[in-house]
């Protein structure tokens, strides 16, 4: 690496409050598989392996702006390395000195909220997150997390056979038992001792990973390997790893390039880095777009979304990826960058094939410019999958519109899981354009929707069930933006967001 910044092969990190130091660490060795095998910490379960049923699920600690911040991941699908600076928490963690268990723990036993016990590490870790957060918060409002909060925070942890009622009363309950408090300030200093400036890269023939520090330095990698992996919140790459078994040598890692996490606003738009983790772009989004709350809740789950980055979603350009449709039909650009400078184009330009995009060997994708409202446009998304949390879409919709007395000045409508890329459905946007928007403008776009989409059958929905599905959302859009009488988005919820892919499009008809 041509960089007059120190490098270093050994990554150190906090595992349950102990630093440890790993060199020449396997790049794509899994969190899971070094706490399991290396450390002979069994607690930390494998279940899935693809981040989706939440056994293996640990607590990561690490600096914000000098302040410690806890996040649950998925260990199965966090490569090694990108621990370097950071502190683990694992089950293991929370017996106390005494040998007693934590409320946590203890507040499960007490509410029966395990049964075979396969899944209750994870569990346990996700609730010892909210249990930490509420403490380090409550000094500012004393509230307990709602209901509301704890389920969203267990969106990422599956159980087969105690079900999720005794589960939910043990978290609710935790807090009724003597405090465990979390000592915020030794992990503060504890953190701050390994932190480094030695850029972590190691150039071994078969293990190349590098870790650079500012985007300067990202670009020059990306430049002497071009055929480098960008790895990001890993939470695509884990599984080519674990599924796949695709070699991904060399590896760049992002997660350390401050530039790339910066969220601001420049002008009308709003800037949000590729490295800023989803969870920090849905604060940031939501307080322009609350349009997009639902679709972010339902955004893979909360250790998903710790993780993985709206960088990597845009960037892996998957045609079932939930960002995309929304981001098009608000007029997002992507900003790409190499060595020499960048280049800003339509998000919709980047796709050009399945998996084919606009961006450069030598190219990473630096950020994503969203539009601020204006206020004449309405702007609404809606995601169809099998299961309401954690899953993947089997059609996504996203619309903006623009009336002037009820004329369309604008329309733009963008799906996902209708074609081999997110695309714009523009023979039917261009028969809605300067029409009445009534009744017999959507119907008569319905059908020419035909033309915009031919969708293929897999697990996740038929063609036919596709199809009905998306003519049947513009319409669900339409009921909800007319001029007369629109129908409120929670009453049509009822039919649409409890209700499997496989009801959806007779019922909305309905
Ligand atoms: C259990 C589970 C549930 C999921 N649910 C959803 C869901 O509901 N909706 C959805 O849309 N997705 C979902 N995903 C997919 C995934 O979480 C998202 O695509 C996520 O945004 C990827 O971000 P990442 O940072 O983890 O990317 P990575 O896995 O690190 O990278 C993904 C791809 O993007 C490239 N890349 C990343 N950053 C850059 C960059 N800055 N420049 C150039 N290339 C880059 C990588 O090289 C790779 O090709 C799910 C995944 C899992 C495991
Ligand atoms: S083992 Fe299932 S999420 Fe990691
Ligand atoms: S207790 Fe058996 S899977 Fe949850």
């Amino acid at each position: 690496m041509n960089s007059s910044a120190n490098q270093t092969n050994t990554i150190q990190f906090l595992l349950n409050g102990e630093k440890v130091s790993v060199s020449n660490p396997n790049p794509t060795q899994s969190v899971l598989y070094y706490l399991r095998e290396n450390k002979k910490l069994m607690g930390t379960k494998e279940g899935c392996a693809e981040g989706d049923c939440g056994a293996c699920t640990v607590v990561i600690g690490e600096l914000v702006d000098d302040n410690p911040e806890l996040k649950t991941v998925n260990a199965c699908i966090q490569f090694l390395p990108t621990l370097n600076g950071k502190a683990l928490f694992t089950v293991e963690n929370l017996r106390q000195e005494d040998g007693s268990l934590h409320p946590v723990q203890q507040s499960m036993v007490n509410h029966n909220g395990s049964q075979c016990g396969f899944c209750t590490p994870g569990f346990i870790m996700s609730l010892w997150n909210v249990y930490n957060q509420y403490q380090i918060s409550s000094h500012d409002n004393n509230s307990k997390p709602d209901q509301a909060e704890i389920r969203s925070a267990l969106t990422g942890n599956l159980c087969r056979c105690t079900g999720y009622r005794p589960i939910l009363e043990a978290a609710q309950k935790m807090f009724d038992l003597p405090t465990v408090e979390f000592d915020t300030e030794t992990l503060r200093q504890n953190l701050a001792e390994i932190q480094r400036d030695d850029i972590l890269a190691y150039d071994d023939k078969d293990n190349k990973f590098f870790a650079p520090k500012n985007i300067h330095q990202l670009t020059e990698l990306k430049a002497q390997y071009p055929k480098a992996t960008i790895l990001a919140g890993g939470t695509d790459v884990g599984l080519w790893v674990n599924k796949q078994f695709r070699d991904l040598n060399p590896i760049i890692y992002i997660g350390e390039v401050a530039e790339l996490k910066e969220i601001k606003v420049n002008d009308d738009k709003l800037r949000i880095g590729a490295g800023a983790s989803l969870s920090n772009a849905y604060k940031a989004v939501s307080q322009y777009y609350p349009e997009m709350d639902e679709m972010w809740e339902r955004f893979a789950s909360r250790p998903i979304r710790n993780v993985g980055t709206l960088g990597g979603n845009v960037a892996n350009g998957s045609p079932i990826g939930d960002s995309m449709p929304a981001l098009i039909s608000l007029g997002a650009e992507v900003v790409l960058r190499n060595s020499k400078g960048s280049r800003t184009m339509l998000l919709e330009d980047l796709y050009l094939d399945y998996m084919k995009k606009d961006i450069l060997p030598d190219e990473v994708v630096e950020a994503i410019d969203l539009p601020l409202p204006i206020p004449e446009r309405v702007f609404r998304c809606y995601k169809l999958s099998k299961r309401y949390d954690s899953d993947i879409s089997a059609v996504f919709a996203a619309f903006s519109i623009v009336l002037k007395n009820d004329i369309v000045e604008s329309f733009l409508m963008t799906y996902g899981g209708m074609a081999a890329t997110p695309k714009r459905a523009t023979f039917s946007e261009q028969s809605v354009i300067g029409q009445q928007w009534n009744e017999t403008t959507v119907k008569n776009a319905m059908q020419i929707m035909k033309q915009d989409y031919a969708p293929m059958s897999d697990g996740r929905a038929s063609d036919a069930n596709r199809m009905q599905s998306a003519t049947n959302l513009l319409y669900r859009f339409y009921l909800e933006t007319r001029s007369e009488n629109p129908l409120s988005n929670e009453s049509l919820n009822v039919f649409v967001n409890k209700s499997s892919v496989n009801d959806i499009s007779v019922r909305v008809e309905d």
